[in-house]
């Protein structure tokens, strides 16, 4: 069985280590380099022993020598780097025919203007970028077949993920009836673990400030709302402005993300049976669980998986969508193994089908 020869740019931090985690178990995956420029020489297992066996490559630095290397050896490469590295080798790699999952923000913003006020970065690939693809394959299935046919996908955001798919079905019922079905004032109020703040030595993530606590940030403004706005109103084609109101918090714990869409329904929107409509968006895909009538997710249940489940709640006036994910698996590496399988041709649950969740499951 012919593989598929991988390169992970950024290997030591939090999406790095669980795409070698993924990947390691991925029938056509080979991984050929992993890059770090503090941890070069040293073997995956020696600063993960859970990897141990997993997988033997040792790190190299991320010279421009490097680089050509992987633009020779590799089909695909991801970037789970800050954002600006991707954007600075995708050129080079595509022109050499490889393929590049950026797990970073480089190629998720299609509006130059907004990348540069939001992550304060001139683009340098204008081109590249237009002709990049929005990572999220349950959009639908020309979005499935745009990531087939792409040479560079935009791994979405973590909280992006559970606010789009959160809300693509309420957004193609209204615009299929053609009439406002809530008002365009969508509240998303969202946790996330703190892997998602990235492996870095900070005063703020420190235990004895992060562990007992409980704190909104970026509430005047976080970069994931313009791409959530784009998911809206690009992705899902909105035919109504809605105003999106994004608050960010930060949970005490390792790695799950919550997010809790409130909306107010019109009176169209009250004759709806939502739950169905859930349902039927959702009954083909397999990544994405609609979960029975009052149900009361968690992110236990979906630790360490691929799977995001959504409960909704509604009552009179109010709709509630309960969205939960592992914000290192459908909120970056797992999403990225996924678009991977479908660039290749692979069928798109390949080396995601496991089992997860559970009391004492440690990834
Ligand atoms: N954490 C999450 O939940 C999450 C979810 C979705 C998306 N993302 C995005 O995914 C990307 C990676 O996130 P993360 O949480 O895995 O970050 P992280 O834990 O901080 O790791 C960053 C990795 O990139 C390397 N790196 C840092 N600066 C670099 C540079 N200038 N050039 C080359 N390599 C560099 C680091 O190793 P060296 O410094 O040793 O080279 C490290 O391996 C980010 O863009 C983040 O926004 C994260």
């Amino acid at each position: 069985m012919q593989k598929i020869n991988i390169a992970i740019i950024g290997g030591t931090g939090y999406t790095g280590v669980e795409l070698i985690r993924l990947l390691s178990r991925h029938p056509r995956a080979r991984i050929c380099y992993l890059t770090s420029r503090s941890e070069k020489g040293r073997k995956v297992s020696d600063i993960f022993p859970s990897l141990l066996g997993a997988c033997d490559v040792p790190y190299s630095d991320m010279t421009d020598e490097m680089m050509v290397q992987i633009g020779k050896n590799c089909d695909v490469v991801f970037f789970a780097t800050p954002h600006g590295v991707a954007m600075t080798h995708t050129p080079n790699l595509v022109a050499q025919g490889v393929k590049v999952i950026d797990l970073g923000a480089d190629f998720r913003l299609q509006n130059l203007d907004e990348f540069s006020k939001w992550y304060g970065l001139e683009h340098t690939c204008g081109d590249v970028l237009a002709k990049s693809v929005y990572g999220m394959a349950e959009l639908g299935n020309t979005q499935r077949d745009d990531i087939k046919s792409a040479q560079v996908v935009a791994n979405p955001g973590c909280y992006p993920t559970t606010a789009i798919l959160g809300l693509k079905p309420v957004i193609d019922e209204q615009n299929q009836q053609n009439e406002p079905l809530i008002l365009p004032n969508i509240i998303i109020d969202a946790k996330s673990g703190i892997s998602g703040a990235g492996r870095n030595a900070k005063m703020n993530l420190l235990f004895s400030e992060l562990s007992d606590n409980f704190s909104a940030y970026a509430v005047a403004g976080h970069r994931h709302h313009p791409e959530i706005s784009q998911g809206v109103h690009e992705l899902l084609g909105s035919k109504f402005p809605q105003k999106i109101r994004f608050v960010p918090h930060l949970v005490p714990m390792i790695r799950g993300m919550f997010s809790t869409i409130h909306l107010t329904l019109t009176d169209k929107g009250r004759a709806v049976d939502w739950q169905a409509v859930f349902e039927k968006t959702y009954q083909h895909e397999f990544f994405v669980d609609v979960l029975p009538k009052g149900s009361l997710p968690d992110t236990r249940s979906v630790r360490a998986s691929n799977r995001l489940k959504i409960a909704i709640h509604q009552d009179d006036d109010v709709l509630t969508l309960l969205v939960v994910q592992d914000n290192l698996v459908k909120g970056a590496s797992g999403q990225a193994v996924q678009n991977m399988n479908l660039m290749f041709d692979l069928p798109e649950t390949c080396g995601l089908d496991m089992a997860w969740g559970g009391v004492a499951v440690v990834p």
